[in-house]
C-alpha cells in the first residue's frame, strides 16, 4: 500500500503530466495555425507522450491499491511571440517536471518505499532525454535565427518525428 502522502504526491504528478500533454497540444495548435506543420507534429507527438506518462502513474497508483484522483487541469498558454519562445517555455516546463520527479524520489527514499523508488527510475532517465530533446530544437531554432528558409527546412525535419515505440506499447 502507498502512504497517504505518497498517494497524494503521485496524484499531483498525474495532474502535472496531463497538464504537460494539454500544454504541448496548445503549442501544436499554435504551430498549426502558423502553418508550421512539422513543429506542430513534434508537439503533437510530445503531447501523446505526456499522456502516456500520466497513464503510467495512473496504472502504478492502482497497482499499489491506491486511488487515482483526477483534478482540474490548469489552463495552458496559447500564444507565443516566436517558435523559439514556445520551445523555451517547453524546456522550462520539462525542468519543472524533472524537479517534481526528483522530489518524488526523495519522498520514496524517506519512506523506504522501494517499489515506488524503482518505478520512478524510468522517469529519472526519461527526463534527461526529455530535456535534451527540447534543447536540441532550441539550439536548431537559434541557429536558424531569422532565416525563413532555415525554418522551412527545420519544420520539414521535425515533421518526421514519430511516437516512441514504448508509448505505443503502453497503449496496448
Ligand atoms: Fe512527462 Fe515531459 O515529462
Amino acid at each position: 500500500m502507498l502512504s497517504e502522502k505518497m498517494q497524494e504526491a503521485l496524484n499531483a504528478q498525474v495532474n502535472l503530466e496531463f497538464f504537460a500533454s494539454y500544454q504541448y497540444l496548445a503549442m501544436a495548435a499554435y504551430f498549426e495555425a502558423e502553418n508550421l506543420l512539422g513543429l506542430a507534429n513534434w508537439m503533437h507527438v510530445q503531447s501523446q507522450e505526456e499522456n502516456g506518462h500520466a497513464m503510467k502513474f495512473y496504472r502504478y497508483i492502482h497497482d499499489r491499491r491506491g486511488r487515482v484522483l483526477l483534478r482540474q487541469i490548469q489552463e495552458p498558454k496559447t500564444e507565443w511571440a516566436s517558435p523559439l519562445e514556445a520551445f523555451q517555455d517547453a524546456l522550462r516546463h520539462e525542468q519543472k517536471v524533472t524537479a517534481a520527479i526528483n522530489k518524488l524520489v526523495d519522498l520514496a527514499i524517506a519512506e523506504s518505499d522501494h517499489a515506488t523508488h524503482s518505478f520512478l527510475r524510468w522517469f529519472v532517465d526519461e527526463q534527461v532525454e526529455e530535456e535534451a530533446n527540447v534543447d536540441k530544437v532550441i539550439q536548431d531554432l537559434k541557429r536558424v535565427g531569422d532565416s525563413t528558409q532555415g525554418l522551412f527546412m527545420l519544420d520539414r525535419e521535425l515533421a518526421g518525428r514519430q511516437p516512441e515505440a514504448e508509448e505505443e506499447d503502453e497503449a496496448e
